[in-house]
């Protein structure tokens, strides 16, 4: 699609900084702390995890690397299952192909666009029944929303699976007061340039298991084993986060309630202009959570407002604005192929039509009201709603 006006970008989620970083930054370069761990990573992963409440965190090279430590922590290898939300970004799911497994994917509801119990209660039982049971089930909390953490963290216990929460894009965010990421058995987080904080490129794998946190920092540098010579007798990987970058992180963290806060305000102002509209919904918030609203998203019924999301995507992109569909469900996905998906009920898959219908719309931080303005004239426009 070509941009036909002249006026400045608004991108989707970009990185904002908060100038605190810079403290941090200067404090590994006096050091000379430069590679590999250092002061900064402590501190960063200690930071991380009494900011959630959990026992231990480990700072990675990315929030996919922290999920592919997750699975190998679990011992998921070749012939395993591991069920995964089916409406996420790619990343939640490669690694069970690192590991040789199997995804099955579960769909979700339209409570909070996540993981549905009630799929993930039939793909359970269906599973045992088959004398299948998965090694994992990878929760994911889309756009800063969390899932139905009660009822899925209830269904897993009762099948006795461990759970791993994707919170890659709902760091602040809570669950009936308590944070988001601090659920499962282990959480990960993603701190890529388009989060809500951001270390350019990180990630964060956090558990109250402190046996298996240190099994992470060991696999997460090359599982060396302790002799001076380099011995190793398992595989292992380059998954640390440098000094620099948890430099960056610190800095971010310091600012990360403010960076609710302005997302959350983003999404209001939104909500204010459009939600009335024929036909449009937006992403709902479940009752005693707190979202981080990391992307504002909402659905169009064309059926309704007689345009599609298709020609609002169209309009916000010929008007030089990063808008984007709702992540497309990985059981549609050519790299998944073949695999078994679990729809919300019979006949009713909500992330394919979530996908069809949805968009997400430019919510960084540091959007200013005259962005915003643009943001909602072109959607109104497309609409045909006098602006
Ligand atoms: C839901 C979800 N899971 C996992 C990831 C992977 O994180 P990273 O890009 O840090 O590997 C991302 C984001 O990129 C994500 O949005």
């Amino acid at each position: 699609m070509l941009t036909t006006t002249n006026k400045s970008r608004i991108f989707l989620s970009p990185p904002h900084m908060s100038g605190k970083e810079l403290k941090y930054i200067k404090g590994a370069f006096e050091s000379n702390w430069i590679a590999p761990l250092g002061p900064n990573v402590d501190a960063f992963e200690k930071e991380i995890a009494d900011y959630l409440g959990v026992n231990d965190a480990v700072a990675v090279s990315s929030g996919t690397a922290a999920i592919h430590l997750a699975l190998s922590l679990l011992g998921v290898e070749k012939g395993d299952t591991v069920f995964c939300s089916s409406l996420t970004f790619v990343a939640s799911a490669n690694p069970i192909l690192y590991q040789g497994a199997e995804p099955v994917f579960i769909d979700s509801e339209p409570d909070t666009w996540n993981m549905s119990p009630e799929a993930l209660e039939k793909a359970l039982m269906e599973s045992e029944l088959d004398r299948r049971l998965p090694k994992a089930v990878i929760v994911v909390n889309l756009y800063g929303q969390s899932a139905k953490m009660d009822e899925i963290t209830s269904l897993c216990d009762d099948y006795g699976i461990p759970l791993i929460e994707d919170a890659a894009e709902s760091l602040g965010s809570t669950y009936k007061g308590k944070a988001s990421g601090s659920f499962g058995e282990m959480g990960i987080f993603s701190f890529n340039g388009n989060k809500i904080i951001t270390t350019s490129g990180g990630g964060m794998l956090v558990s109250d298991n402190s046996e298996w946190m240190k099994k992470a920092r060991f696999l997460a540098t090359q599982a060396r084993d302790p002799a001076l010579h380099y011995q190793h007798s398992k595989l292992g990987y380059n998954y640390r986060l440098s000094n620099i970058l948890a430099g960056v992180g610190r800095g971010q963290l310091e600012v990360l309630d403010e960076r609710v806060e302005a997302r959350r305000q983003i999404f209001n102002r939104y909500y204010e202009e459009l939600a009335h509209l024929p036909g449009i919904s937006f992403m709902p918030e479940l009752m005693n959570t707190k979202s981080n609203r990391w992307l504002t998203a909402f659905t169009v019924d064309d059926s309704i407002s007689g345009v599609s999301a298709k020609s609002i995507l169209k309009n916000l992109t010929e008007e030089n604005i990063e808008a984007r569909p709702v992540w497309k469900p990985l059981h549609m996905q050519p790299l998944f192929e073949g695999c078994d998906n679990y729809p919300h009920r019979e006949n009713e898959n909500i992330s394919e039509s979530l996908f069809h219908q949805g968009i997400c719309l430019p919510s960084g931080s540091s959007m200013s009201e005259t962005e915003l303005l643009r943001v909602i004239n072109s959607v109104k426009n497309t609409l045909k709603i006098k602006v």
